[in-house]
């Protein structure tokens, strides 16, 4: 049985299916079908809905996408969908009355979305609005009005019919261990690792943003499923002796956050991660442990010297994160072993981050390459760099690092480790890229780092180091 609540009320769910997806939930047994189906894969936002969340911070709101969040994922917590945000006697909140004033919708099919992102950031005082609304996609409006709209709305407060969640939160809250026919929902990572080292053939669901595909998209049978949402501890960012400790659990919003002052172009490479709404799904261990050569957090985790810990009930073992991937689709973990954190030196060499996709925003990265140097003075004194989308998995340029380290880091250098990247990679042609792109993109990613903080050439066109500085 799960509750929650859903546009104001209580909503107790039983039966069904743990991959039943909320926006099947919603259309087909709620008959709301002001949420859209889109592409049903997480691309195109038109299903997006509020969900506010109970948690040590207070209550968050959250712009997420339906189509790929499970029911369960739900429970405890409040949604909103695009039915349940005017005023009961049918004012209209001020994002749709300013879709309305700057004639934001045409065929209107992605307004809804469109309109609960833009309701999202207008409760939680987001102006960011290219960055809030880049995971909905308008095949007929144009952004530009839509974009106006939101900026429109943001001069007007929060409407006073809006109720604040935190009571119903409160009285909703679960505690201890939740399961039902092929669902598990642990509420400690004690709980976890033993349900999980019970049920080594369970599927973990962590922010469903691949899982989710698989259940919509492959149409994978993927039960018995140990969701693990309500871990608080796997959701936790620590200063740890020597570093931070990130839960497996941490999304890649609050990843974005806990990176913007340590390593900002990390935090910049978040950005670009996605969409907002997949941001805040996601999560950094289902990021690495779904083994992906082309995700883009372990490429900057590695070239930060991060380290994985990972559980089996009781037992725990830690390795360099490079470590953990052995081979495409092959990774180091053993049947009801889970990733439970990951641990990221302080260190004071600065990160910089590339990612080169067919499209700027919510696009998959064709490579990504990531780059720490240690410099004494003019030299390389040490070096991590790390590519993903160049190898069966993600991977450190170890002759690119060689070719640099002891260097002055002159052009000749930068040439001398292009070269070398030949014996680093053999990288394949898909549909994302050619072998022989990819070998030269990631050349010239060696070469722009030369270029950028050595020579001060600003070499992108948004972000903090850009010409123009607009992020
Ligand atoms: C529209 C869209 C855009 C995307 N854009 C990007 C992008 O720009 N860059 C990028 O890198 N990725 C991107 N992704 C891929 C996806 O968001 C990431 O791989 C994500 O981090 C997966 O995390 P999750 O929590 O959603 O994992 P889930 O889907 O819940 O799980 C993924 C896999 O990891 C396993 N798993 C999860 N947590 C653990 C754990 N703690 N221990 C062991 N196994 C675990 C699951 O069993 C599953 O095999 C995108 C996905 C979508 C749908
Ligand atoms: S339907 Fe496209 S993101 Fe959900
Ligand atoms: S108004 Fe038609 S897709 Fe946006």
């Amino acid at each position: 049985m799960i509750r929650f609540m859903l546009n104001g009320e209580i909503v107790t769910v039983e039966g069904a299916a743990p991959t039943v997806t909320l926006l099947d939930w919603l259309r087909e047994t709620r008959g709301l079908t002001g949420t859209k189906e889109g592409c049903n894969e997480g691309d195109c936002g038109a299903c997006t809905v509020t969900v506010s969340t109970l948690d040590d911070t207070g209550v968050t709101h959250q712009a997420l996408n339906a189509c790929i969040l499970f029911l369960p994922q739900l429970a405890g917590k409040a949604l909103r969908t695009v039915e349940g945000i005017a005023a009961p006697d049918g004012e209209l909140h001020p994002v749709q009355d300013a879709m309305v004033a700057e004639h934001g919708s045409q065929c209107g099919f992605c307004t809804p979305g469109f309109v609960m992102s833009m309701y999202t950031a207008h409760r939680t005082g987001r102006v960011d609005h290219d960055d809030v609304l880049a995971g909905n996609l308008c095949r007929c409006t144009g952004y530009a009005p839509i974009v106006r709209a939101a900026q429109r709305a943001a001069s007007r407060p929060v409407p006073a019919w809006e109720i604040d969640e935190r009571a119903m939160l409160e009285a909703l809250a679960l505690s201890g261990d939740m399961s039902g026919e092929g669902l598990h929902l642990p509420g400690s990572t004690a709980s976890l690792a033993a349900i999980y080292a019970a049920h080594p053939n369970a599927t973990i669901v962590a922010g469903a943003t691949d899982v989710g595909l698989w259940v919509t998209k492959q149409f994978r049978p993927v039960g018995p499923v140990i969701f693990t949402h309500r871990v608080g501890d796997l959701a936790r960012i620590e200063r740890v002796q020597g570093g931070l400790r990130i839960g497996a659990g941490v999304t890649l919003s609050r990843l974005r956050g806990a990176m913007a002052d340590r390593h900002p172009d990390f935090a910049e490479l978040i950005r670009r991660y996605g969409s907002v709404q997949v941001r805040n799904a996601a999560t950094i261990g289902g990021n690495i442990a779904n083994g992906s050569p082309i995700g883009d957090g372990p490429p900057a985790l590695i070239a930060l010297g991060a380290e994985l810990t990972l559980r089996h009930g009781e037992d725990r073992r830690r390795m360099p994160l490079e470590d953990f991937f052995l081979d495409y689709g092959k990774q180091d973990r053993m049947p009801g072993e889970f990733v439970e954190s990951i641990f990221v030196p302080d260190q004071e060499d600065t990160l910089a981050c590339y990612k080169l996709s067919k499209r700027f925003d919510q696009d998959i990265s064709a490579v990504c390459g990531c780059f720490a140097l240690h410099m004494d003075g003019d030299v390389v004194a040490g070096a991590r760099i790390a590519f993903g989308g160049m190898a069966g998995t993600p991977k450190r340029a170890h002759a690119a690092e060689a070719a640099l380290t002891g260097q002055v880091l002159s052009a000749q250098a930068v040439r001398d480790a292009q070269d070398a990247l030949t014996q680093d990679f053999q990288p394949l042609s898909d549909m994302r890229a050619s072998a022989a792109y990819r070998m030269q993109a990631a050349r010239n990613m060696i070469r722009r780092y030369w270029l950028e903080r050595v020579e001060g050439v600003p070499t992108r066109l948004v972000g903090p180091k850009s010409e123009t500085g607009v992020a």
